[in-house]
């Protein structure tokens, strides 16, 4: 468990499956609204079914950032070495949290042999992927339940 102030970091479990849907729904309401429209916020921040949601979690490595005992933010890696997601719960912004996780993530796709993690960064996360070393490769649109939403493609060499 690596940790930081009283930010820990740990393996994802099956129970934390409402966590995350909880601080992906209220990071995309709270905070990435701040840069997307609130018809892109509302395709955006949906689970359509919360079984299939646990199933995907559950598919990859996922990490929880906990504070105290509360799960307050989330990511992940997938076996191409994309981080897919990144979600800092809105009353835990701006205190390391991210920073953690993506030292987690990090790790883990070098022991994996990945020598590059790339994602696919929202106009809200994209600072934060610049500053942790990530250059853009792309602008793009994305397409979510008939809303087009910009974002970035980005990838990080790793040392
Ligand atoms: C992007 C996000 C994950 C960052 O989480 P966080 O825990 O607040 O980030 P940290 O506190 O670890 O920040 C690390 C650094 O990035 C910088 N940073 C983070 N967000 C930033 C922003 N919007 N603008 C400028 N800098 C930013 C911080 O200032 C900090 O810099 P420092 O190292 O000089 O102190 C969080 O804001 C979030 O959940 N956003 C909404 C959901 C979202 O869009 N997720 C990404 C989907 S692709």
């Amino acid at each position: 468990m690596r940790s930081s102030h009283r930010i820990s970091v740990r393996d994802y479990r099956s129970d934390d499956a409402g966590a995350t849907i909880d601080i992906f729904l209220r990071a995309i309401r709270e905070v990435a609204s701040r840069d997307y429209n609130a018809a892109q916020i509302d395709a955006w921040a949906k689970v359509d079914d919360p079984a299939v949601w646990a199933e995907w979690r559950a598919s990859r490595p996922t990490w929880m950032a906990i504070c105290e005992t509360q799960p307050v933010g989330f990511s992940d890696l997938k076996t191409d070495g994309c981080l897919d997601m990144m979600f800092v719960h809105p009353n835990h912004q701006g205190k390391g949290v991210a920073s953690l996780l993506l030292k987690t993530v990090e790790a883990a796709a070098r022991n994996q042999g990945h020598r590059r993690i790339f994602t696919e960064a929202s106009l809200t996360a994209k600072p934060f992927f610049e500053r942790k070393g990530f250059i853009v490769l792309a602008a793009q649109t994305v397409e979510k339940r008939g809303q087009t939403l910009p974002n970035f493609r980005m990838e990080k060499t790793l040392a």
